[in-house]
This record gives structure tokens, sequence and C-alpha cells, in this order.
């Protein structure tokens, strides 16, 4: 147990008295270093050698002054000798030395001086003897009392050592040591390197067994593990008599982590090898909250080849956490300022929080949690008895915050035990923190209490088997997203049966099945808070109208929400992940708020909003349904393009085209050039055979055509889908056709999100429309002025389905549901105008695709300027003349979509809505 740093500063002072007047090296040295390291409270004999043989750099022999491996080289010099020179000389002794035995610091010293430097920190601290007192913390490292830092850079050496874990998995796995087994030996191994790092054994007390007690061939390695574990089983005073010494010596640990008896892992020399290199590593450093993810994908080598781009960052993490209630506790604690009776309540009501996470994998929102709840009760207690000297406090007795405040429910074992395990780690890193700040050594062993982990299905379980709704404070987690394409059978099965008949439950993703659970266990507890990350599909495109108007029945209130943001962005080679972060209850809250990114991997704002609807837009509550028909008399029909279904044979490229065309020049007349989304934006030639009215005769003298439309016939023959078989009577022509017969605007279907405006523009009938664009026939300049505005973008990119984070158009959501303003004919006539003065602007550019005219950055100044005379045009059409904002103008067209939907909700289901006014052709 290490001393308190008040019992080192005396020592140190007396150990600067004792040596001030010493200076040769070669009398005192060894009696010097001896007493330095009681200083601290540790035997030198336990963790350091004298005079360790060395290969130097240069190939001669050497011998280090001291070594304690993998953590520190002492050179020593005579009274007033140059240390740069020690320290050239201890480094020079790295060459000789095994990978895993290089140290972290170097300590030189000549008596009279002291110079440490810190090697992976790549700092330098010099003192002179008689401020040793006051420099004692450089060596917290000797002490014991290491903490951890809390940074995102700790990524080094987290993935380091799961590295190392992950091989040793492999090595095991290899042997046929599998399975639970092997997942619950791992979990213990992780648990006695950080033990050894962090005081919780004897410094090393884990490697020095391993490497004095197993024989170098790694045999008994695992019947020694498997004592070693029932020792960490056993309380003292159940310990046997005759207990081996090196054994007795590790204390109890209890939590259950070492009780259940494993079949004894066989060994070899290249595992112990192994499992000693991963000693090596400072496990004190590493962050339980994303190490626990590393350590999951250690398990799968192909995720290992990845290692870091697997985990959680903590920083978006923290985006649920803080408006969840870390930002309130920070509040309540300033509020509290010095006031003793506020500051017991507030640590009172930190015991009290109590966090469920249902679907934890390795715990990192519960570790995260856990270490800020912490750090609140460490602040309370600093402010508490910053007056007492710590000599008088009994540290134990104060901290009340602990593991037993957290609950877990993950359907994968391993993750599930390494959340669990992954608390403890950090309960013993904060109560190292705790000691260092009180100078009093507290821990918490033997382990008393657990965090409350359940191995299962968060679908298939009732949750208040897991935490009493009563007790519970939060809920919070990302559960996984699992779009609708991506369910296994039995997933689809949960979803539907949490569902429980709403209709077309099956088209959501899988993540909403959390807030349909999670919304029935908090209507037993209406204080309870939750957010989850999810997929942004839930509050886009068809979903909406499913999931939120179920959970508004059951009085869910959104509180808070990330708009879309990019979650992982250190995946490589793996399409990033877009989510948002909603924050909701049963009560309601006076204070809501919306963070915004104006790029999905840009930091958000946040701004306060009014009410916060299903689309995350501060606005009227409204749910949009797929519709076959326009709400609004204004609005013209719209149609998919056409579908060949015809297994590529009626479709070309420019040079099969041509090739065809050599061989049979009549085919010219059956050739029409096809468009989708991507030829449509970006130029790209392609051709297919239009053979709608071709006679037999004429068939028959294209070979080449005829060959193509036998293999559709065989393609649809083929297909298992009665529809398709179907149209094999009909091989010549596309599977459905919807081509319009007269001058048509075309919207494409997907389109990038980082233009502002999609690119739409008139085609003439003989340019076929595929399914990946929408057709309105028949349409004026001013209705292709309205769809191109910025008004209607608005509205695109609110409620819009994304196909990653391209904007997917659609006829059912989109662009029935649109409302359009009802303009006098003066407005009429100068959106037209405006209309036309976008096409003249984009005729000058002719060699210019849309793609080009519509990138940000490459659109050029006449159109931009075209365009803000359109907007204007048409915001004076709807009344308006600015507006501050995108969220305005959003919150502005749901109060027009209710006003207009809500009178037709009363008429009936059938009525038709009314047809299209007819206006100028262009
Ligand atoms: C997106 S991960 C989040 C885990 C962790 N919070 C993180 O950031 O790595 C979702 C977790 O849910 C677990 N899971 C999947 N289906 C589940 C289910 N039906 N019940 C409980 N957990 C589930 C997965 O194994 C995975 O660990």
């Amino acid at each position: 147990m290490p001393l308190s740093w008040n019992e080192i500063r005396q020592n140190a002072l007396s150990f600067s008295k004792e040596w001030e007047t010493e200076s040769s090296e070669d009398a005192e040295a060894q009696s010097f270093w001896n007493e330095f390291f009681k200083v601290f409270g540790v035997s030198r004999r336990r963790v350091a050698s004298f005079e360790k043989p060395v290969k130097k750099l240069d190939g001669r022999d050497g011998f280090i002054d001291l070594l304690w491996k993998g953590v520190l080289v002492v050179e020593h010099k005579s009274r007033g000798r140059n240390l740069d020179r020690a320290y050239k000389q201890a480094t020079d002794y790295f060459a000789g030395l095994k990978e895993r035995d290089l140290p972290r610091y170097v300590l030189v010293s000549d008596f009279a001086h002291f110079r440490l430097y810190d090697l992976d920190e790549n700092k330098t601290a010099e003192f002179p003897l008689k401020d040793l007192h006051k420099n004692v913390k450089h060596f917290a490292f000797i002490a014991g009392y290491q903490t951890q830092k809390i940074t995102e850079q700790a990524e080094e050496v987290n993935v380091k050592a799961a590295n190392r874990l992950g091989q040793l998995h492999d090595q095991l796995k290899d042997t046929g040591y599998t399975g639970h087994s092997l997942e619950v030996l791992l979990v213990r191994m992780l648990f006695c390197l950080f033990a050894e790092y962090t005081s919780i054994f004897e410094k090393n007390q884990f490697r020095e067994y391993l490497e004095q007690r197993t024989s170098e061939d790694g045999s008994d390695l695992g019947m020694h593990l498997t004592q070693l574990f029932q020792v960490l089983n056993t309380a003292l005073d159940k310990r046997q008599k005759t207990l081996d010494e090196q054994l007795a010596d590790f204390p109890y640990v209890n939590g259950r982590l070492f009780e259940e008896t494993l079949s004894v892992a066989s060994f070899d020399k290249k595992m112990r090898e192994t499992l000693l290199d991963a000693c090596a590593v400072d496990w004190s450093q590493i962050s339980p909250a994303i190490f626990g993810s590393l350590f999951q994908s250690i398990m799968d080598k192909q995720a290992r080849r990845n290692l870091g781009a697997h985990y959680t960052r903590e920083a978006n993490i923290l985006k649920a956490l803080k408006p969840l209630f870390l930002d309130d506790l920070h509040e309540e604690l300033e509020a509290c300022g010095q006031k003793s009776a506020e500051l017991i309540k507030f640590q009172n009501k930190l015991r009290n929080v109590r966090i469920l996470d249902p679907a934890c994998g390795c715990g990192n929102f519960l570790v995260i949690s856990y270490r800020e709840l912490r750090l609140l009760e460490l602040e309370v207690l600093k402010r508490l008895h910053k007056k007492e000297t710590n000599r008088l406090l009994d540290v134990k007795g104060l901290f009340f915050v602990d593991v037993d405040q957290f609950y877990g429910i993950e359907i994968e074992e391993f993750p599930a035990q390494i959340a669990q395990v992954a608390l403890w780690l950090t309960d013993h890193q904060m109560n190292m923190k705790v000691s260092e700040e009180f100078g009093q050594y507290f821990a918490r062993l033997p382990l008393k209490k657990s965090p409350h982990i359940v191995y299962g299905n968060a679908l298939r379980i009732n949750w208040e088997d897991v935490a009493k709704p009563a007790e519970l404070t939060y809920i919070v987690g990302n559960p996984p997203f699992g779009g609708k394409q991506y369910q296994s059978k039995e997933q689809k099965a949960e979803l539907i049966a949490v569902f429980d008949g709403v209709k077309n439950a099956s088209d959501l993703d899988y993540v909403a099945a959390w807030y349909r659970k999670a919304a029935d266990f908090i209507s037993n507890n209406k204080m309870i808070h939750v957010a989850f990350v999810s997929t942004n599909s839930i509050t886009q495109g068809e979903q909406v109208g499913v999931l939120w108007p179920d959970l508004a029945k059951r009085g869910v209130k959104i509180h808070f929400a990330h708009r879309t943001f990019q979650w992982s962005s250190e995946a490589r080679g793996k399409a990033a992940v877009h989510c948002v972060i909603i924050g909701f209850s049963l009560s309601e809250i006076r204070q809501k708020s919306i963070y915004e990114y104006d790029k999905p991997t840009s930091e958000p704002h946040k701004i306060q909003a009014q009410q916060i609807n299903a689309y995350l837009v501060d606005a009227v509550s409204v749910f949009l349904n797929k519709r076959r028909e326009p709400i609004t008399a204004q609005a013209p029909l719209i149609e998919f393009g056409s579908m060949p279904n015809d297994g590529g044979n009626l479709l070309l490229t420019p040079q099969e085209k041509d090739a065809l065309l050599n061989q049979e020049p009549h085919a010219r007349n059956w050739l029409r050039p096809i468009m989708g989304s991507e030829e449509f934006i970006n130029g790209i030639e392609r051709w297919c055979l239009w053979l709608a009215g071709l006679d037999p005769a004429s068939l028959r003298g294209m070979p080449k055509v005829a060959e193509r439309v036998e293999r559709v016939k065989e393609q649809r023959e083929q297909s298992t889908r009665g529809a398709t078989s179907q149209l094999a009577k009909f091989p010549s022509l596309f599977g459905e056709i919807r081509q319009p017969k007269c001058q048509y605007l075309a919207i494409p279907k997907t389109s990038s999100e980082s233009r502002v405006y999609i690119p739409m523009a008139f085609l003439q009938p003989t340019v076929i429309a595929n399914t990946e664009l929408f057709t309105i026939s028949g349409a004026t300049l001013y209705h292709f002025a309205i769809l191109s505005s910025v008004m209607h973008m608005a509205w695109v990119r609110n409620v819009c389905g994304r196909l990653k984070s391209d904007y997917r158009y659609s006829a059912g959501i989109v662009y029935n549901n649109f409302p359009w303003p009802e303009e006098t004919d003066k407005q009429h006539q100068k959106i037209e105008k405006a209309a036309q003065g976008v096409l003249d602007a984009r005729t000058k550019y002719p060699q210019s695709t849309l793609a080009d005219l519509y990138n940000p950055t490459t659109m050029p100044p006449d159109l931009v300027k075209a365009h803000d005379a359109l907007d204007k045009a048409v915001d004076e059409a709807y009344g308006k003349t600015s507006f501050k904002n995108e969220a305005e103008r959003v919150a502005f067209l749901f109060t027009l979509y209710q006003k207009i939907t809500s009178p037709l909700a009363l008429e009936t289901k059938n009525s038709k809505p009314k047809k299209t006014t007819k206006k100028k052709a262009v």
C-alpha cells in the first residue's frame, strides 16, 4: 500500500539531510538508492537490481547502475560530474535490453542533483537534492500513485496493450483453448496486468511470479495461473497456512471475477514470452472506455488489422452524456459554491444517480459516466475538506459514488464481461486519483460492490429485471443501428414483437426498438431521462411516420437532439456512419436544445428550441406519411422513371452502341439515350433499346438486337418473382414503362448533400428516364421554379431519406407532402421570369455538366445570382421576405403543412385532391 504524500515528503526531507555531504559514487551509491526507494515506501530489492550486465551500443560490456525492468534506468555519478554524459551512458545501454525491458524513465544523479527523463512524455525534471521533498510527485510511478491521464491521445498505449493480448488470444485459440474459457482467462489476465501497475498488486508482482515461478518452456504456466486465480478469489483468513509465500502475498480481489473454475490452459515457450511482453506495457495508462472496445476487437483478426478504428470516441459519448445529465450536474455544483450543506446534498444526489445502458458493449458509456460522476464527487470533497489537513481525514469514509450505480445489457458474453471489469478498473483509477489528491492511499479491495451487467438480449428480456424503474435516473447508449435490409430474421421478429401491432414496424431500423422499450420502461417513472445515439434514418423519410406517432402516443417528448453528424471518422476503408443523438423523457422541460452541424464532420453549435419535432427541427409536431398524390392542387403528379428489368441486356454503353450500329445500322431508329441520377447530373452518355412499336420482321432483320431480346426473355424467365417471370412474355419492352409522352421535368433521385440545390432540368420525351429519375410530365417554368427553390430544398434536406448522407428524393414523402405557395398572378409571373433566368444562366456554359454547375465551388456567379433572385421570388409567394436561417424556414413549412393537411384529415380518407392546374408548358 503506498505511503501518503505527507509521509513521503517527510521521508524525503530526512533523506536529503542524510545525504547532503556524500560525494563518492563507488563508496555509497547503492546505499543511496536503497534509501531513495525507501523514501517512497518501496523496497528497492523488490523492483530493481544493481549492476545489471549488458552489451552496449558499441558492442562492449557494460553494467547498468540500477535497472527496474520496463520502468527505470538509473545512472549514478560522483558529485559534480556531468549529468548529460550520465544520460548518454544510460541510453547506450538500451541496445542491450530486451524490448519489453526498455524503461520509460531515466534518472541520473550526482548525489547533489537529480535529473529525471520521462521518455514517453518527452519531459525532463531537474532539481537539487535539498528540494527532493518538493519534487516527490515526479516519482509517483515509484510510490504507486500513477494515475491515468485522461486524454484522447491514450490511443497508442491502448492499441499496444490490445495487440499484445490479441497475440496471446490467437496463440491460445490456435491450441484449441477457445470460447467462454478463453474469454474469461483473457479478462482475468487483463485485470492482473492492470493490477500490478496500479497498486492493486505490489509492483511487478504478477510479472515476477511468472518470471520466477514458471518454467521457461511455459509448460506449467497454465497451472500457476489457475492457482493464482484461486488465491485471488480467497479471503486472506481463508487461505491455507501452507500456501506458497509468493502467492500468499497477492491480495484478495473478490468481485466474483476469479470465482469460476476454468479448465487449465496449456502454454508453451512462445506464449509465455507473449504474456511477459504484455507485462511490459504500462497498464496504468489504459483507458477502460477505449480499451474495452479494442480488447473486444482483438477477438476478430479482421477487425484487429484496423485496430483503433473500432472504438467510440470519448467526445462522441460525451455528446450524449453532457446534455443528458452532466451539464446540469456541473451547473448544480457551481451553484453549491463552497456551502457545505449544499455540497453534501449534491454528493447524495450523485450517489443516487443510476444509469442503464441497454446495449452496453464493453461499457464505454457507463465507464465515462462513472468517471465523470467520480470527478464531480472528488470536487465536492475537495471543497468540503479544503481547510482540513489531509492527515486528519479518513478518506475511506468520504466517497460514496460506486460501480453498483451502473446497469448494462449486452447480447455478447465477452463484451459484457469486459464491461464489468472496465467499471472496476475505472473505479480503481479514480481511487488512485483520490489517493493522489488527498495524499492517502484509497482502494476498494476486496471488491465489494459490482456493476449490474446482464448478458442477454435487450429486446427479449424485461428491463425491470435488470434495474428497478423507481431507482433508475438515466438510460443511455448507442444500440445497434441495423437498417431494415441488414436485420437478421430474428432481429426483424424482435423488432416487430416490440412494436406489437404498429403498422409498418418492419420498415424501422433495429435501433428503433430501444426507443419503444425505453418509452415503456419510463412510463413507470417519468423522472427517468433517456438519450440514444441512432442512425439518422429514424428521423427522416418513411421511418418518421412509423416510429414517432407511436412514441408520441406514449408521451415521449424530445429534450435535446444532435442533428446528423459523422459518428466514426477513424474507420479506414469503412463507410462513415451518420448519426443523431436524441434525448427524451415523458416529462416536459423548459430548456430544449438542438445541436446543429454545418457538415457531418464539423463541430456542433447549440441553439435553444421551443419544441423539437421528429425531424429534429424546432417546429410543430408533424409526421409525414407516404402519399400517393400531392397535398396541394398546385403540384402536378410526379412519376417514377421506367424500369428495364432486363439484366442489362437492353442497356448499352456508347461503345456498345457504336459496335451495334456498325453491324446493324437500322438499330439507330430504336436506340434512345437513357438517364438516371448519375447520367443526368454528370452528363454521362448511356443508351437503351426502346423497342415499343417494333414489328417482328424488323426485329428479325436485326439479329444482334434479337439476341439481346432473347437474353432478356431468358433472364426474366429465370426470376423467382412471379411478376418478373410474367414479363418474359414481353421481352422487347422495359419491365415497367412510365416514359412521359411530352417534355418533362427530371428530378434526380439521389444527389450529393454538398449541393445547395438538387439540379433539375427539362428533358424531351425521347430521353428515357430510368427509375433513378423522377419525372413530371408537362411541368411548367413555375413548377421548375418552386422545386428548384431554396424553400423546397430546405424541405428536402429535412424530411428526405438519405443514402449515406446524399439526398434521396421521394415522391411519397418529399414531393407529395410539400406545401406549395398560394401565389398571385403577379408573383407567378415574377417566379417564371426568375426561373427563365436560371435556365438562361445555365445555357451560357454548354460544356458544363449539372454537377459542374451545381458544385458549390465551381457554380458560376451568374447562376448563383439567378438562383438568389428565384429564391427571393418564391419566398415572396409564401408571403415572406426573409428567414433568419434554414431552421426558421423549415418551421414555417411545417406549420403551413399542418394548416393544409388538418382540414384534409377531417375529410373522408378517399377524397381525391384537386387536379393539376394547367399552366404554360415550356
Ligand atoms: C453500436 S454497439 C455499442 C456498444 C458500445 N457502446 C460502443 O460504443 O462500442 C451496440 C452493442 O449492442 C449489442 N447488441 C446488439 N443486439 C443486442 C440486443 N438485442 N440486446 C443487447 N445488446 C445487443 C452489440 O453486441 C454491441 O455491443
